[in-house]
């Protein structure tokens, strides 16, 4: 077994701590203060290629492994976790499954520009009243001749009201259950598509999600991504690798909290000595560490089977859980070593807090992650 990285991934994760330390630590706060969509950021993101890390070359992506994407997300969410998340979704959660299930005509319009930056692309499956349960999809699609017309709505979709088109889930065959499900690779610029105001949210404040409706909207049979029935495994098999981008997501906010724990506890003086020179911060920081540590190696381990081809939809569920709990758990830690000025809308602490609660929900709760795992352990 080896556990040192590639020249090319420690190349990534040096290109990504610096731009996070240059970029994003400086701003993050005020993003989060005024909710304000990280614009220049995102045109950095796409000149270093981090808008489609493990997208082929050949489709406008940087052509890296799923190591180095996990690399690059942890860096990024370190520096700031709504810029993180927004990446995240645009390689994960929309280039992923176009690459793996596109066309090459629908490559062309709905990859390239997307894994280039030059659009920016969203994963519509959630619905008011099909969160975990996703199966339980209302969006209908019904065929007329070379086209569907689509009636229903989305909620709570990152990055709802940037983008510029969305792997949209809808039910085409109610009969069918989860069979009856289909995707289809949407323009929100079609007519009958409305967003809502983006969502108010306790954190990840510059991420925009919005709940959107669409009425009577027409969309050509050609853009079904896959096959007709088969939309309920091309959004399960995208969360598997959606998940590890959560995952690093929740290990990069849960660092910027150790590291910042750390530096103060270097500053503040309590009893007439520094408070890491107390046992029962140092305890703290040797728990932090550790947490982090064996998040990061699952986080690796479903990035790398994610690399080798192989079903990852336990490995990737670990990661999820272990890091989105193990960052409010740690987030926590490092609120309570900063006492009163963790509370302090003056320290980027408390923001790591709200921004971590939120890993342990999107992209499927700890508890669906726990049924992943324990339906994949228990099946004969
Ligand atoms: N890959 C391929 N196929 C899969 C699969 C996977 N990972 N997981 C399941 N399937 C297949 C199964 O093999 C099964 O096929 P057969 O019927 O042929 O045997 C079929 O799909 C149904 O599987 P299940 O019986 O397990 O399905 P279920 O209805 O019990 O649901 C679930 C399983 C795990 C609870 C699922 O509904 C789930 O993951 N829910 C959570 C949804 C979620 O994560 N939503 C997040 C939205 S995106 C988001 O949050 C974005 C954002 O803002 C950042």
């Amino acid at each position: 077994m080896d556990f040192e990285l590639s020249d090319i991934q420690r190349e990534i994760q040096r290109v990504c701590r610096e731009f996070a330390a240059r970029e994003l630590t400086p701003n993050a706060r005020q993003w989060d203060e005024h909710h304000q969509w990280p614009t220049e950021a995102l045109k950095s993101l796409a000149e270093l290629s981090l808008l489609g890390v493990a997208v082929p070359e050949q489709y406008g992506g940087a052509g890296l492994d799923n190591v180095s994407y996990a690399i690059a997300i942890e860096e990024i969410s370190r520096g700031c976790a709504s810029t993180g998340v927004i990446m995240s979704v645009n390689n994960s959660l929309y280039c992923d499954p176009v690459n793996k299930y596109g066309t090459e005509a629908q490559k062309e319009e709905f990859l390239t520009p997307f894994a280039r930056g030059e659009k920016l692309g969203c994963f519509g499956l959630t619905e008011p009243e099909a969160g975990s349960d996703a199966s339980a999809q209302k969006t209908t699609a019904v065929r007329r001749g070379d086209e569907y017309i689509i009636n229903g709505s989305k909620n709570w979709i990152t990055n709802g009201p940037k983008a510029d088109a969305i792997v949209l889930f809808t039910m085409t065959n109610k009969e069918a259950g989860n069979k009856g499900i289909t995707a289809f690779l949407v323009p929100t610029n079609t007519p009958g598509f409305i967003r809502a105001e983006p969502d108010k949210k306790m954190g990840i404040s510059a991420a925009h999600s919005c709940s959107m409706f669409f009425e009577d909207m027409r969309v050509p049979a050609k853009n079904i991504l896959g096959k007709e029935g088969d939309g309920f495994r091309v959004a399960m098999s995208t969360l598997d690798g959606g998940r590890i981008g959560i995952a690093a997501q929740a290990l990069g906010i849960a660092r910027a909290a150790f590291e910042e724990a750390v530096r103060y506890s270097g500053e503040r003086k309590t009893f007439g000595k520094s408070i890491r020179e107390h046992q029962a911060i140092q305890f703290m920081i040797a728990d932090m560490a550790t947490e982090i540590d064996a998040a990061r190696l699952l986080v690796l381990r479903a990035a790398l089977l994610k690399d080798q081809g192989v079903r990852h939809s336990s490995e990737s569920a670990m990661a999820k859980l272990y890091a989105s709990e193990m960052a409010s758990r740690v987030a926590n830690k490092a609120l309570q070593v900063h006492g009163g000025m963790g509370y302090s809308k003056e320290m980027d602490v408390e923001r790591h807090v709200r921004d971590a609660r939120i890993t342990e929900i999107y992209e499927g709760t700890s508890e669906i992650q726990r049924i992943v795992i324990s339906t994949n352990l228990l099946k004969d």
